[in-house]
């Protein structure tokens, strides 16, 4: 009798869960075309889910009935014509099931933590910081030496690069991938990524790393298959049998590495034909358009997912579909597919945010947060490029009305994304400043770029930055730069000249830019070193795989014994050091910082000091700062019409004091105003 009675509610149960996810609750988000999609899949969903208890299957198919629209209006636009679609779809749904099964209890309490704090990722107290793992620890195991290392800075997000098992000798940084599943033999092992994984997830530290979607490497097994005649695997890229289709794509397309690898096709010798290589000659760009290679990353991003990845950065997306007459970036059907592994992620491992890497012009970067019917749908962070870009540019001129005028003209965000800000990363910097922007404020675009690039490079005369050319473009006249924040900051050249004025402006600058970032209401990141003041390492040139890619100068090795005199404010890293912590110590107990809440630009009508209000409901926080090595006054009207009552410096912990209507502000002076 009592056997019975189980049996029965256990049937209960399972109807309830059937019932519940696909008629009642979620039946307005989804038009008929999807519930009949989603109902298909079901019963390939039943079985894979029935090795769980009842709640737990409930939980999937409840968020699956949530998001499903999402994942189907993503994906109709670029898969809807094909025939197979439907299968197509059942075998995306099962595969997610599948990855639900497998994902550990401890991964799934953390999506039921997210799915309470949604907008977990957009905190104040976030702060990110990023690293090649071989120049941090130099392998995966040895990070955990580190970790009161990251603990002390307040780091809560880590980016580690170069993961995945890439191509032997040259493999642009890492981003030339042969295996996506193994982690690079070099620096450990997928159990050594598992554990530190959890050793940072136990310490508040969220794991990212790059997903590199956009190509492999030409000896990744796919790329093998390829070259060896297999037209299953011919199909996961684009070849071509003559030039006649790559001679008529090149028509329109750009060059992202016109030194290394001009062109965007090379000739496979063994299959005979031309393949899109948008990157390096070794790196193959895979073909999203077919729908085998959506499941394939879908796969290795669950499984990542399941080793406690929890972000992954979506690697040179832009480029990840292709079309004739365009320059085949940022097409409509990159934020259709990215919006879609987005839902993947919502729905199978929820803890997961995305981070598009777009590095693209500013009308175009808003678009990776998603605008129109992709609003707020395709990642949660973007790089905020233009951010960065800005800041090096009014740091060399001196004027900020470039950089208030082209930030002002940014459309709204939505409130459930975060910029990624930043000042350097592991890649160079390209001077990407609208002609309109330029014109607007009196400049010339190219010729104001020409002057970034000379000044940057330390050509220009009276130049403070040590830096280098990178990819010289004959056909625009593009010259993009590598160096450290240091390096470019004028840290550099002042320790060489030994000069003690020069070194208290360039960290001046490099605190500046510190509070610009962290002070933006994003995710600040920090580039591993740049919290010391590491400078350009020119010895890459003596490593074989490096030698051959001087964005390597401004990726130098970790210098513990610079950190170890972190405190030691007789040091400059102790400055340095000492000064950033105390921005982001400030920052955790800003409400206005969260992510959240708007950023306007304000404009100061002063050419030397950029500003910005944070909105909150508890007031706002105006950002103020001094571009120059001068003490600048500034009139502060406009800050009270940007909604500032009281002059109190948060970053100081003082009142300011007004004369007239008018503060002082010291060279590269910085003030969070409440
Ligand atoms: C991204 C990476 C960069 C790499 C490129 C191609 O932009 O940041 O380092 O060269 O993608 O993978």
């Amino acid at each position: 009798m009592i056997q019975q009675d189980f049996s029965t509610s256990e049937q209960a149960a399972e109807e309830s869960v059937k019932v519940s996810a696909f008629r009642h609750r979620h039946a307005h988000l989804l038009s008929a075309a999807a519930l009949a999609c989603l109902q298909k899949a079901n019963s390939g969903v039943e079985s894979a889910l029935s090795t769980l208890e009842v709640r737990d299957q409930q939980l999937f198919r409840l968020r699956l009935a949530r998001w499903f629209q999402n994942l189907y209006e993503g994906l109709l636009p670029v898969y809807g014509q094909r025939a197979d679609f439907d299968d197509f779809m059942e075998r995306l749904v099962l595969l997610m099931a599948r990855h639900y099964v497998q994902r550990p209890d401890e991964l799934k309490v953390l999506d039921v933590e997210r799915d309470l704090e949604p907008d977990w990722f957009q905190h104040e107290s976030m702060l990110g910081y990023v690293f090649y793992v071989e120049q941090f620890a130099g392998k995966l195991s040895k990070v955990r030496d580190h970790l009161d290392y990251l603990e002390e800075m307040g780091t809560s997000y880590v980016h580690l690069m170069k993961v995945m098992q890439s191509r032997d000798g040259e493999n642009d940084g890492g981003y030339a991938v042969t295996d996506y599943r193994s982690v690079d033999a070099s620096l450990g092992t997928n159990e050594d990524l598992e554990s530190l994984c959890a050793d940072l997830r136990a310490r508040g530290m969220s794991v990212c790393i790059d997903l590199v979607l956009n190509h492999c490497a030409q000896e990744h097994p796919w790329a093998l298959a390829a070259q060896g005649g297999d037209a299953r695997y011919q199909d996961y890229f684009y070849m071509y049998d003559d030039r006649s289709l790559p001679d008529a794509f090149e028509r329109t397309l750009p060059e992202v590495f016109p030194e290394f690898a001009p062109g965007n096709f090379t000739l496979d010798e063994n299959s005979g034909k031309w393949v899109w290589t948008t990157f390096n000659h070794f790196q193959w760009d895979l073909n999203w358009s077919n729908p085998e290679v959506f499941l394939e990353i879908v796969e290795v991003m669950f499984d990542l997912a399941n080793q406690g990845v929890e972000v992954f950065r979506l690697d040179a997306v832009a480029f990840m579909w292709k079309r004739m007459g365009t320059d085949s970036q940022n097409q409509e059907e990159v934020f259709d597919l990215m919006q879609a592994l987005r839902t993947c992620s919502r729905i199978t491992t929820p803890a997961v945010a995305h981070k598009a890497e777009a590095i693209v012009a500013p009308d175009d970067l808003i678009r990776y947060f998603g605008v129109g019917r992709h609003h707020g749908k395709v990642s949660n962070f973007a790089y905020h490029n233009s951010l960065m870009v800005q800041f090096w540019s009014s740091l060399a001129s001196r004027d900020t009305r470039l950089m208030t005028r082209a930030l002002s003209e940014f459309p709204r965000t939505p409130n459930s994304i975060a910029w990624g800000t930043y000042l350097r990363c592991h890649d160079d910097i390209g001077w990407a400043i609208a002609d309109d922007d330029a014109e607007s404020v009196g400049l010339n675009g190219a010729a104001h770029r020409h002057f970034l690039s000379s000044f940057y490079s330390g050509e220009f005369e009276g130049s403070f930055a040590r830096g280098g050319v990178f990819q010289f473009n004959k056909a625009n006249g593009d010259r993009r730069i590598n160096g450290t924040l240091a390096s470019l900051s004028g840290l550099e050249q002042a320790i060489e000249w030994g000069n003690p004025e020069l070194v208290d402006l360039a960290i001046e600058r490099i605190l500046l830019g510190h509070a610009l970032i962290c002070g933006f209401g994003g995710l600040p990141l920090i580039y591993m070193g740049d919290e010391l003041g590491l400078l350009n390492d020119y010895r890459y040139v003596d490593i074989a795989e490096h030698a051959g890619d001087s964005r390597w100068m401004h990726r130098p090795a970790m210098d513990w014994d610079r950190a170890d005199r972190r405190h030691d404010l007789n040091t400059i890293e102790g400055r340095l050091y000492t000064g950033l912590s105390h921005i982001i110590r400030v920052r955790r107990k800003t409400s206005q910082l969260n992510a959240r809440y708007d950023t306007d630009i304000v404009d100061t009508g002063h050419p030397h000091v950029f500003a910005i209000a944070n909105r909150h409901p508890l007031g706002t926080l105006a950002c103020v700062y001094n571009f120059t090595e001068s003490t600048q006054y500034l009139n502060v009207q406009p800050l009270y019409e940007s909604g500032i009552v009281e002059l109190y410096d948060k970053l100081s912990a003082r009142e300011i004091n007004v004369y007239n209507d008018v503060i002082e502000l010291s060279p590269y002076a910085r003030l969070w105003v409440t």
